[in-house]
């Protein structure tokens, strides 16, 4: 199928675009607005057509979606902590993005994917949420993103509109940039900077192997039921604590490194998802934390030039600010 990918530039998107270009023969038009976080580097070894714009750009996505048959949707903001200092482009892109993409797709009467969060459910302290559990929010990042989750039912139940939404988990993996726990500890341990993790550093965090993630969606894209959400978490938790861990060891750097500083404000505790329905539907995750982890590490130990341009730049000036000390 022609397939349009919003946010294909990204880290979860532009390994989305390698598998279905890749595993399933699809010809890929990739829309992304190149914020920080998109780089064409991502999508330098696979098959596809580019079009450089934004959701919320009506011309740009008329561009973009011209004779395709499916639209997935990963465009967004998607760092919690930016979304605590900046909350704007949260509220344009989510809000106003799905908007205009929605009626793109209504007007063509074609399939739609909207990647979601298991974050628009907020903090559970014990057993896991269904794709029933209510809505609740914490962040401007995690509240805008349930916004668009509402919006794309609203166009199901008004419009017909043939839509599912995927609510994954926290991702890991290569490609992922390193304001993220996993890759930003993993480059901090290389250079021997300070590891900071965020208050006691017990919050629980549900880990998905981005390959995982990619998978589920395409199978909610193939055989999802138009009109419903489907969870898509990884097979393991882990505290913050134990990942970092993890990571020093995997690394070979010290524990000294480890630092506790402020905790994030409204920061949730635990995230888990109960994944039945979409493993009713013939999803599994394949991959297990600790091997995925490995993998991950390898990859950026491997990869410097994808890294180095991120690390010498912009990026700088923002771990500065959120940390209120230089990377060495
Ligand atoms: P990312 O920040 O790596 O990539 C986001 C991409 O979207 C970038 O290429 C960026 O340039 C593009 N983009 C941003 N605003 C845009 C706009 N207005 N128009 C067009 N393109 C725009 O993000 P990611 O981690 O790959 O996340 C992708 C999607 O998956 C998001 O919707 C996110 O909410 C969701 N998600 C992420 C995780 C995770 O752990 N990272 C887990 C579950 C769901
Ligand atoms: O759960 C899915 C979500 O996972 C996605 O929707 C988001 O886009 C994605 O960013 C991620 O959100 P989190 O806030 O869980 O991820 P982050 O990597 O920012 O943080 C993971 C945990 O690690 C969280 O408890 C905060 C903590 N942390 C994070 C950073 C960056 C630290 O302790 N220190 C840090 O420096």
């Amino acid at each position: 199928m022609r397939l349009l990918v919003c946010g294909g530039a990204g880290f979860i998107g532009s390994n989305f675009v390698r598998l279905r270009a890749r595993d399933h023969g699809d010809e890929v038009v990739v829309l992304d607005k190149l914020t920080y976080a998109g780089r064409r580097e991502n999508l330098a070894d696979v098959e596809h057509e580019f079009v450089h714009g934004a959701i919320e750009d009506p011309d740009a996505v008329e561009r973009a979606i011209e004779g395709c048959d499916a639209v997935v949707n990963f465009a967004a903001e998607t760092h919690v902590d930016r979304s605590i200092t900046e909350p704007d482009a949260f509220i344009r892109t989510h809000a106003q993005g799905t908007f205009v993409l929605l009626e793109a797709v209504r007007r063509r009467a074609l399939r739609f994917v909207q990647v979601s969060t298991d974050e628009v459910y907020g903090s559970i302290e014990s057993g896991s949420f269904t794709e029933t559990s209510p809505l609740n929010p914490s962040s401007p990042y995690s509240a805008t993103k349930a916004g668009a989750d509402l919006l794309v039912a609203g166009y199901v139940h008004t419009y017909g509109l043939e839509a599912c939404i995927c609510r994954g988990s926290n991702n890991y993996g290569p490609r992922q940039y390193p304001e993220k726990l996993i890759p930003l500890m993993v480059l901090n341990a290389l250079h021997g900077d300070p590891l900071p993790v965020y208050g006691d550093g017990m919050q629980v965090r549900n880990w998905l192997y981005v390959e995982d993630f990619g998978r589920g969606i395409g199978h909610v894209l193939e055989h999802g039921r138009p009109g419903e959400a489907y969870n898509v978490g990884g097979p393991d938790e882990c505290p913050n604590i134990e990942v970092v861990q993890r990571i020093i060891e995997l690394t070979g750097s010290s524990p000294d490194l480890i630092e506790h500083v402020t905790d994030r404000p409204g920061h949730d505790r635990r995230y888990s998802l109960s994944s039945d329905k979409l493993r009713e539907l013939g999803w599994e995750a394949q991959v297990r934390f600790a091997e995925g982890l490995e993998r991950t590490v390898d990859w950026y130990r491997s990869q410097q030039w994808w890294w180095e341009p991120i690390r010498s730049g912009a990026y700088r000036e923002y771990y500065e600010r959120q940390y209120g000390r230089a990377l060495g």
